[in-house]
């Protein structure tokens, strides 16, 4: 299948691009380098041994994205391209609303005028909204807490009214929603993993740089949630496991009856903040600094996914451990400190 992949160069798309090419796919990037530096071109190249399509352009460009829908004979979409930062979206919602639904409808425009039907798009559990019950399950209703969750909540509606008004019109359109968990890891090999552009605001690349000296030492928001150590349980998932499911998804889309489905990807595992730090100083071989600080607003206790669906109908199921996710991550800070080079 000659596939566009939307945030290629971004953590979750990279890895995926490595094994849509594994898979034997033919794989066409887009991406803005917002938020990714163009140097993971050629850790990608060196992975698959292939010279990579890309095209550096941002997809709220409708000629631009026309252009290459029409030069190009797409058959699927994974779309991943798109802001991702809580904290900014609630200083910047205006950008977070044009860029994730205006580049969303975008290609969506492109496909249905070039006839493209397939498209698997990252959503995430931030679409559970609030205080969801534990374990969380497709059925769920649905709300955020932040624009950035919202666009998500939006993107997702958009998909279903397309969906749907494009098979009442007799196009077979097949859309996945997949709903991650804490996407974590790097690739094995140590070339390609999480850059963040800033301070991280996520937990594993801050622990990451705590352990490459780039940051004196994690502050824990909160040891007083009810859990069993009173810190925030989460479900880790490794990029490597995360990808692997996009393929499986992929694939499933030529064989589904309705329009829209919907998959958590998730391990159903919970770990704490505390102990995925002591799994990290196990992997890094040392122990690393913290001090709890007052609870992040809008942090939740608990999350973690009722995967059985995805294992159901996907076949799909998590592999790696927390202590795989570990290795991996520290494997990739500890050859990378400073993350991708610039240029
Ligand atoms: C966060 C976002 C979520 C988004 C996801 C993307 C918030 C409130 N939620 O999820 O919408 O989909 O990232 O990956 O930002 N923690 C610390 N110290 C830190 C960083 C995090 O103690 O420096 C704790 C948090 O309180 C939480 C856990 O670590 O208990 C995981 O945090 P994080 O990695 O930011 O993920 P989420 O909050 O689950």
């Amino acid at each position: 299948m000659r596939v566009l992949v939307s945030g290629g160069a971004g953590f979750i798309g990279s890895h995926t691009v490595v094994q849509l090419v594994a898979a034997g796919h033919d794989v066409v990037v887009v991406d803005s380098f917002a938020n990714a530096k163009p140097s993971v071109a050629g850790r990608i190249e060196a992975l698959t041994g292939q010279p990579l399509e890309l095209h550096a352009f941002d997809l709220t460009d409708h000629d631009k994205t026309e252009h290459l829908f029409a030069e190009d004979s797409i058959d699927a979409v994974i779309h991943f391209a798109g802001y991702k930062a809580v904290g900014e979206s609630v200083e910047k919602p205006l950008d977070y609303y044009e860029n994730n639904i205006g580049s969303t409808i975008s290609l969506l425009r492109a496909m249905e005028r070039h006839g493209v039907g397939k498209l698997v798009f990252s959503s995430s559990a931030t679409v559970y909204g609030a205080d969801p019950p534990v374990p969380m399950r497709e059925d769920l209703p649905t709300s955020a807490t932040n624009p950035y969750g919202w666009t998500k909540v939006m993107q997702e509606q958009i998909f279903r009214d397309v969906a749907t008004a494009s098979n009442a019109a007799g196009r077979s359109m097949r859309i996945a929603l997949l709903r991650y968990f804490n996407p974590v890891g790097a690739h094995p090999s140590g070339t390609m993993g999480e850059d963040p552009a800033d301070v991280p605001n996520n937990l594993m690349p801050y622990i990451a740089q705590v352990a490459v000296g780039r940051r004196e030492r994690l502050g824990v928001f909160g040891d007083d949630y009810p859990t069993p150590d009173g810190t925030g349980v989460r479900d880790y998932i490794h990029v490597e496991d995360l990808a692997a499911g996009h393929i499986a998804a992929l694939g499933r889309l030529e064989q589904v009856e309705q329009p829209v489905s919907v998959w958590n990807l998730g391990t159903g595992e919970g770990t704490s903040v505390l102990e995925l730090l002591h799994a990290f100083e196990r992997a890094c071989g040392r122990e690393l600094a913290y001090e709890i600080l007052p609870r992040r607003p809008g942090d939740i206790a608990a999350s973690y996914a009722d995967p059985s669906r995805a294992h159901a109908e996907l076949g799909w199921r998590a592999e790696k451990s927390v202590d795989d996710m570990c290795a991996d991550t520290w494997r990739w800070q500890s050859q990378n400190p400073e993350g991708y080079p610039s240029g």
